[in-house]
């Protein structure tokens, strides 16, 4: 009898089990089909970053990320160029042969990656160019500030604030990058108009600190007195002063940069540095165009982004871009 009493009570237990089984999974299909339909995404978009490295590009990465999320209908795919010219051609030609939608770029040194570009877009990618330029003009747009402004605007600034006299040391970007070329020539054609105005020494720091820094240390040791640091980008203007504060110069020259990174903005307001020009990275124009563009939508072959000089007055209401 016992026997019996517990075969039923196990016989009871299995039922009630699953009966509670087939509730549960009653509830989860009720909540799946209450939620509304995931939209498919229509259009693919890859993006050809040139590098992951700095804190521009990490921001800019992230806020073409943010402004895809208002999009359902387009995935977006970001590869990392890893800062070198083959790893980046060959993730275009990944690109064109997944057949993506839309190539987005921001090509490392504009004639090495020139090639490729032309190649998506006669297979028919659209193509958006961001910040740094290619040489041809098989593209659909190009997106981003201009750099001879840039870099007349900081010669402008460096000559006011030197009254027209003084030794400079320029560090520059990637010299086969289009920004290096143009913030280099821009600045030229403020500063040679000065003959007490020198460039004394001038070298690339790839637009990154540590290089940047060792530049600097040649060039303090080279020269007893320097008046203002021209650095194409913020990361090397950092990289600048801490060299100089390393051998306690800092104080005997001015540090102009361009970005307008979070960091640099925040030496500018405690007096440590001098100026930046926010450099606006596109990412949100090109999703915006890259949706016109794949609609049919007539767009400009060029879209010009506006700049900003940020010295130590500017700086108490504009923050810089953080890439953290
Ligand atoms: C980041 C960066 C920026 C600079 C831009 C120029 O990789 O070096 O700091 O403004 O690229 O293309």
């Amino acid at each position: 009898m016992k026997r019996i009493l517990s075969l039923a009570l196990a016989v009871f237990l299995v039922f009630a089990f699953l009966d509670s089984c087939s509730k549960k999974q009653g509830a989860e299909e009720k909540q799946k089909t209450s939620q509304p339909a995931k939209q498919k995404p229509k259009y693919i978009f890859g993006f050809s970053q040139c590098t992951f490295e700095d804190p521009w590009r990490v921001n800019m990465n992230r806020e073409m990320e943010e402004a895809v999320k208002n999009h359902p209908e387009i995935k977006l795919i970001i590869a990392n160029g890893e800062n070198r010219n083959a790893k980046q051609i060959a993730d275009v030609e990944n690109f064109i042969v997944m057949g993506v939608d839309l190539l987005i770029i921001s090509p490392r040194e504009a004639a090495p990656l020139t090639p490729v570009v032309e190649k998506a877009y006669d297979a028919g990618i659209p193509v958006i160019v961001l910040d740094r330029r290619v040489l041809t003009d098989k593209y659909t747009m190009f997106i981003g500030a201009s750099n001879l402004e840039i870099g007349r605007e900081a010669g402008k600034y460096v000559a006011e604030r030197l009254g027209g006299k003084g030794n400079i040391v320029e560090i520059e970007g990637i010299l086969g990058a289009t920004p290096t070329q143009e913030r280099s020539q821009g600045f030229h054609k403020i500063i040679d108009q000065y003959p007490e105005l020198k460039v004394i020494y001038k070298q690339p720091g790839d637009y990154k600190r540590s290089p940047a820094r060792q530049v600097m240390e040649n060039a303090l040791q080279a020269f007893e007195k320097i008046d203002a640091v021209y650095a194409h980008n913020d990361e090397m203007m950092i990289g600048a002063y801490l060299a100089a504060k390393a051998v306690g110069r800092e104080k005997e020259m001015l540090f102009v940069g361009i970005d307008g990174q979070y960091e640099a903005v925040k030496m500018i307001r405690q007096g440590l540095l001098d100026a930046t020009f926010v450099y606006p990275n596109g990412s949100k124009e090109a999703i915006e165009y890259g949706l016109k563009i794949l609609r049919g939508e007539k767009v400009p072959k060029e879209l010009i982004l506006s700049t900003l000089r940020v010295t130590k007055d500017e700086a108490l209401d504009y923050e810089g871009f953080k890439s953290f």
